[in-house]
This record gives C-alpha cells, structure tokens and sequence, in this order.
C-alpha cells in the first residue's frame, strides 16, 4: 500500500489532548451516515480492521453487516492457529478459515492472517515429536509450507512468530526456542517467503508499545533479522492496553519511527482498551476509554509506515474479555453490545479525520 501520502501528515504538531467530554458532546457531529471507518482509514491510505472468529461472522447478522460496512481489513483470530487448521500431524482441516477469507474477498476486505508459529494453541502432537532438531525443523518446515502455501495469494499479511519474547525482551524458552536454537524465528519467516513470496511477513506481540524492555527487545530481534537478510516486512504492535496504563502517544510514535528506519510497515494489530470499573462514572470510562483510542489511532494515522489499526474484535457482545454482568459495564471495544458506536469508535473516526 502505498503511504507517500502520509509523509506530510507526519509533520503536523503531535496530537492535541483534547477534553474527554469533547467526545460525548460531539457524537451528533460523527453519526453522519456513510462516514464509515474503512471510508477514513482509505482516504489515508490506510487500513482499519477487526478481528473476528468465525461464531460471530456465522451466527450474528449485525456482526456481519457492521464488520463488512466499516472495516477494510479482517484479521482472523483463531481459525488460521496450528490446533484449528493442523490438529493431528498431517491432517489439515481449513474448513472455517476458507470460509472468513471468502467472507473478506466477497466484501473488499483484505485479510491478516494470523498466525503460523505461536507456542499457545498448539495441539498436543507437537510434544510427541522425536526430540531432536531435525525432527521439530521438518515438522515446522512442513506446517509453515502447508499453511502458508494453501492461503497463496489470498492474504495481505501474516503473523509469521507470534509472542515469542519475555517480559524482558529475550525470547521465551519454548519448544522451538529449546530444540532448534534462537535461530527459529529466521527459519519461520523464510519457509513462509518461500511459498507466499508477495504476503507481508510479521512478526507480532504485545506489551511493546511504548518505552520498555520488551518494545526494545522485539527491535533488537527484528532489526537482527533484517540484518540477517531474513524476509520480514513488518512488526505487528497488539497493544492490549488500559486506560489507567496507557502507552503515551510520543512513545508509541518513536516506537513505530524506528521500524521505518528498518524499512519495515507496522500495524496495531490487536487494539482493546480495558478500563478499571471504579474509574469514575460509566460516561466518564467511556470518555477516558476515547481518549486512548483516539491517541493509539492518531499515532498510527500520522506515522508514515503504519498501515492499519485493528482492534481484536468489534463489539462487546462477542468480547473475549469480558468479565461480569455489571450493568454499567463498559467492554474493551468500539462498538458496544447492541452494535451502537461507542464514544471509542467515533474516537478513531476522528483520529482518521484528523491525522
Ligand atoms: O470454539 C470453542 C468452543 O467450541 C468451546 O465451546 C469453547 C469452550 O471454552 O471454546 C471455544 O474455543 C475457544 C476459542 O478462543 C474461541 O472462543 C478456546 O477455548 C480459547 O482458548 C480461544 O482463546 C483464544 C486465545 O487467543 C487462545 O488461542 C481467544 O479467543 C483469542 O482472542 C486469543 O487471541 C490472542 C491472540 O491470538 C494473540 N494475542 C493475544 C490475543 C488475546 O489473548
């Protein structure tokens, strides 16, 4: 995607703090309709996603409806893991995944693919493999092959490693990491190039967004690949955030601006913002909750080689993360339990309009 248009937008003064009122108070100004968020995000050049599992897609009319009128991009949230489309040691299954990457061509949605090589949601026959590193290389080798090969051409990106670094920013001691060595990730990214040699290549994780071990963690291990001549093309940035801890827009910024100096497209990737159900009242979550979606997505509108904003799911009926019954209850989400755009989704409409 070309982003030349963004290089000017960069310079513009960083994002004005605006009042978290401003948002309740301006929600007639944003429900204009065919102001859509994919409408936004395109004027810039941009994508805005969601991720969805299939339940959703198959079950609930206005989660489709909703899904393919704003958003330009799907991310996949679980159909393209090892435990779904690779259960027993050969037997591929892509039944469902087939049908959500139909489901995004059938709307002009592009699709991020996600994820070839993640140590959770792995089936158990990955530990009754022979334990050496030949063994793990081939059955690695095989599943990248398989899984990458049979989406062809059919993806605009994928999450190549995901999670694959400590609080600490070293890589985690997992199956791959002990049995083929710190090297596993370049095998990854190749074996995937080699067969889908036009998908971007990802690598992908969370608590990195800001200034801390792990955000210069993942730059070491990504700038080392890209020093390596290892086929990645981008970083994804989760950020699972909260209100009371969010990454501060200037951190963020510098964060993804160090990847362009890599060469290297960024996404946010996962967006959810929590918010702690003693701060304040319902109105005053849902302002502050605004407000950081707002500051995420305006970072990312304004920096040059950030291609998209996707948050991991749309509305709070389908929210992974939702705890209690709370009536005041205010979910991680854009969109709220009835599919009415929360002060949140206007918050990124502004963000595409105004970055
Ligand atoms: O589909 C089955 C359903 O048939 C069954 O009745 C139910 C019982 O628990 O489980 C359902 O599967 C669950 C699946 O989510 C779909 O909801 C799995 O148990 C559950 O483990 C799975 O959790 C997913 C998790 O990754 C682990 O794969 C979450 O939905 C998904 O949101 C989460 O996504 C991760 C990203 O991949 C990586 N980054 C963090 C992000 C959030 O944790």
């Amino acid at each position: 995607m070309a982003k030349k248009a963004k290089a000017s937008a960069r310079k513009k003064a960083a994002p004005k703090k605006r009042a978290a009122t401003d948002y309740l108070a301006d929600i007639g100004e944003w429900m204009v309709p065919g102001v859509h968020l994919r409408t936004l995000a395109e004027k810039k050049g941009m994508f805005a996603g969601a991720a969805s599992s299939y339940g959703p897609i198959q079950e609930d009319v206005q989660f489709r409806e909703t899904l393919a009128r704003e958003y330009n991009m799907f991310a996949v949230a679980n159909e393209m893991k090892c435990l779904r489309v690779h259960p027993e040691r050969g037997c591929y299954d892509f039944t469902q995944s087939d049908e959500m990457v139909a489901f995004a061509r059938a709307h002009d949605m592009q699709v991020h693919g996600h994820v070839l090589l993640w140590h959770i949601s792995q089936p158990a026959w990955w530990t009754q493999l022979p334990a050496t590193r030949e063994g793990l290389m081939d059955a690695l080798s095989q599943h990248i092959h398989t899984v990458a090969g049979h989406f062809h051409g059919k993806l605009y990106a994928w999450d190549v490693v995901n999670e694959s670094l400590e609080g600490d920013g070293t890589l985690s001691p997992t199956l791959w990491y002990r049995r083929i060595g710190p090297d596993y990730c370049d095998h990854a990214f190749r074996w995937a190039h080699e067969v889908d040699p036009d998908v971007k290549l990802f690598y992908n994780d969370f608590a990195a967004e800001s200034k801390c071990p792990k955000a210069d963690g993942m730059y070491k291990l990504v700038r080392g690949m890209v020093d390596r001549g290892v086929p990645i093309h981008g970083v994804g940035i989760q950020a699972h955030v909260s209100v009371e801890n969010a990454p501060p827009p200037d951190e963020l910024a510098a964060n993804i601006e160090r990847y362009d100096k890599l060469g290297l497209e960024v996404q946010i990737t996962e967006l959810t913002v929590s918010v702690d159900p003693d701060n304040g009242t319902k109105e005053e979550r849902l302002s502050k909750q605004a407000q950081v979606y707002y500051d995420i997505t305006r970072v990312g509108v304004e920096a040059k080689n950030c291609t998209a904003v996707i948050t991991w799911g749309l509305s709070d009926k389908h929210n992974w993360e939702r705890d209690g019954e709370r009536d005041d209850y205010v979910g991680t989400l854009p969109w709220d339990q009835r599919y009415r755009q929360k002060p949140a989704c206007y918050a990124m409409k502004r963000a595409f309009m105004e970055g």
